[in-house]
């Protein structure tokens, strides 16, 4: 019993007036009431003698009343299922929304908590046709069944619930859920939705670990999440709501060729959401001036506006200083910046420069323009067949010669996360200076500059939803004192004459001229844009995403994956038996449909696998899974007219 000592009903409605309010106006305690009894028909438990909303409320939150619920006389139709599954969203959402409130009233830990109401969301998901028997009377899932009411509320039995069902029910609910999702692929789309926004149950990519087939909220689809671009999920965490996030990019609402746009072009360059263009265009409506210059307002206000841009970039790294951060115009100059300033202080002949074979041609020609210059020379350290980093090669390489290491963060060609911390902290042991070309990394994933223990990162703000032309290269401190400047000009002096010049401190050293100061700004406020969505947030949606088209493309007939690397962001690349590369890209963009086909700036990556071009598409932040299901038809449609 609980201990609360309150009626059946009482209890749930407080319970339901908590969720309301922890939910806001997400949903109202009738409506969570009504969804209950929506759910509690749909799932075949109505009894048709009017039993009460709370009542099947109450046996949905008894997830042990699973096997209660009598799946032999469920005979679903594949519409009935899907508006079933359909309803799982609320479920979670409620499951989210209850866990603080049941913390509080009912000190049940979070995690038991989570867990526990996933499961059962989960269950009521997966409840199927055909379900098999969880009866088992040592088995604590069944051995709960017989527990009515508002038993079920008692905090010590939700936790071992929970704890109990982590275990016993990890097997059941992998099944189920593929079973429900082989009967949703035959049950073609969702009920209630349609275009690009279709949701899907998240394929469960590890069935070895019970604990990823018992995600936390964190785990969260974005379509059970809540109103607003960035909201919080019960855990704390960011979650993500994607349509919001979409209706921030105008560009999304255009079509091409009479087509939704669907572009997953992310890796050449990101679309921008309206407070980029607006913050773009506010600088050239009111604040237009150069910085550092002038005496007056508008000089003043635009070195403020650029200044604090990069003081969000440095903290947005994990950067200390922002003096540290270097505005150029993107990754190609920042990486031919640290050749020409670093490589030319720090090489020699004999020494050694090392790249691996996955690197952007960005981070391999200006090695080689230096290395021809100073005699050093570069070593490349080889990838294997999954795409990912031979890290015994890449020890082998590293000696004393070692000088610099230049490595990418995430490989633009195939995808993969390279283990950047752990390939600095081995490069470190030679004293080697580590750069990391960031290009692909830093719109994916987490980056602390400091964490990862590199000397040098280097991205483009056009790749991270900012404007062209901007980029940076962040530099630890010392370093860039020790090297001299690399280009000449206006704002990097201190002192000039005919003689000699003297330099200005950092960062105006290395920025010669007027830069692109509305881009940098445009580039601040695409960092404010996508913290607040926040990169967690970001990259849970985009693992989903990603996974389900890694999933869904490598079913189609004569496709051939390139590169499998285990840790992949935003990359998918594949080749089609017989259908040459550009001809996919050209068909696909009847579609309305943007990828990348060609070598993609990275031909020795390419060549590994024996290839001069890919079919690339690069997920981001505003790409769904309807998408993927409309790449993955096109796709078949191709693949099918080929073989006509
Ligand atoms: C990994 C990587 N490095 C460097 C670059 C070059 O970036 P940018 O063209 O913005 O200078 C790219 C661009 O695709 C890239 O993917």
């Amino acid at each position: 019993m609980s201990g609360s000592g309150k009626s059946l009903e009482s209890q749930f409605m407080d319970m339901a007036n908590g969720l309301a309010k922890e939910a806001g106006a997400m949903m109202a305690p009738e409506e969570y009431g009504q969804w209950a009894e929506e759910s509690y028909r749909l799932m075949g438990m109505a009894d048709g003698d009017g039993k009460s909303s709370m009542d099947g409320a109450m046996k949905m939150m008894n997830a042990g009343d699973v096997s209660a619920m009598n799946p032999s006389s469920i005979n679903f139709s594949p519409k009935t299922l899907s508006d079933g599954v359909a309803m799982t969203a609320p479920a979670l959402k409620s499951a989210g929304q209850l866990i603080p409130m049941m913390e509080n009233v009912y000190g049940a830990s979070e995690k038991a908590m989570t867990d526990g109401l996933y499961f059962m969301a989960e269950s009521s998901k997966a409840l199927l046709p055909a379900t098999p028997a969880v009866e088992n009377p040592g088995d604590p899932v069944s051995a709960t069944s017989g527990i009515q009411g508002f038993d079920v509320l008692d905090p010590e039995f939700l936790c071992k619930m929970a704890n109990d069902m982590y275990k016993s029910g990890a097997e059941y609910m992998a099944q189920m859920t593929k079973m429900a999702e082989q009967a949703l692929g035959e049950a073609g789309p969702w009920m209630g939705q349609s275009g690009n926004a279709t949701p899907h149950i998240p394929p469960i990519t590890n069935q070895s670990s019970v604990g990823a087939l018992m995600p936390n909220l964190d785990n969260m689809p974005y379509f059970m999440s809540g109103a607003g671009a960035a909201s919080r999920t019960a855990s704390g965490a960011s979650a993500f709501n994607i349509e919001g996030v979409r209706s921030d990019f105008p560009i999304l609402h255009r079509t091409v060729h009479g087509k939704p746009l669907i572009w997953l072009d992310n890796g050449a360059t990101t679309q921008k959401p309206q407070v980029v263009i607006d913050r773009v265009s506010h600088f050239y409506e009111y604040e237009n001036s150069n910085v550092h210059r002038g005496a007056h307002t508008m000089a003043a206000e635009s070195t403020d506006a650029y200044e604090g841009a990069r003081a969000k970039i440095a903290t947005f790294m994990g950067a200390s200083l922002p003096e540290e951060v270097i505005f150029v115009r993107g990754t190609t100059e920042g990486m031919n910046l640290i050749a020409n300033t670093v490589g030319d202080k720090f090489l020699k002949a004999g020494d050694e420069i090392i790249l691996t074979e996955a690197e952007h041609h960005a981070n391999i020609v200006p090695w080689q323009f230096i290395s021809h210059r100073t005699g050093a020379k570069i070593r490349v350290a080889p990838i294997d067949n999954n795409g990912e980093i031979i890290i015994e090669e890449y020890a082998r390489l590293l000696s004393p010669r070692t000088r610099i290491v230049s490595i990418t963060h995430v490989s633009n060609a195939l995808g993969t996360v390279m283990p950047i911390a752990e390939m600095t902290a081995m490069a470190k042991r030679y004293g080697a200076i580590v750069v990391i070309d960031g290009a692909q990394g830093i719109p994916h994933r987490v980056v602390n500059v400091g964490a990862i223990g590199c000397d040098f990162y280097v991205f483009s703000g056009h790749k991270l939803y900012g404007p062209t032309g901007i980029g940076v290269v962040w530099g630890r401190k010392d370093l860039w004192e020790e090297v001299s400047p690399w280009q000449g000009g206006g704002s990097m002096i201190e002192k000039v004459t005919f003689e000699k010049s003297t330099f200005a401190g950092l960062p105006n050293k290395f920025e010669a001229g007027t830069g692109s100061l509305a881009s940098a700004i445009g580039l601040g406020a695409a960092i404010d844009y996508v913290s607040s969505l926040g990169i967690e947030a970001i990259e849970r949606h985009e693992a989903m995403v990603v996974d389900y088209a890694v999933q869904e493309i490598q079913k189609i007939n004569g496709v051939r994956m390139i590169g499998m690397p285990k840790d992949r962001a935003g990359v998918v690349s594949f080749v089609m038996d017989g259908i040459p590369v550009r001809e996919v890209g050209t068909l696909l963009d009847a579609e309305g449909i943007a990828v990348r086909a060609g070598h993609h700036c990275a031909q020795p990556a390419l060549a590994h696998f024996g290839l001069e071009a890919t079919v690339r598409p690069a997920f981001s932040i505003y790409n769904t899974m309807g998408e993927v299901d409309a790449l993955v038809a096109a796709l078949r449609k191709i693949s099918f007219s080929a073989k006509c």
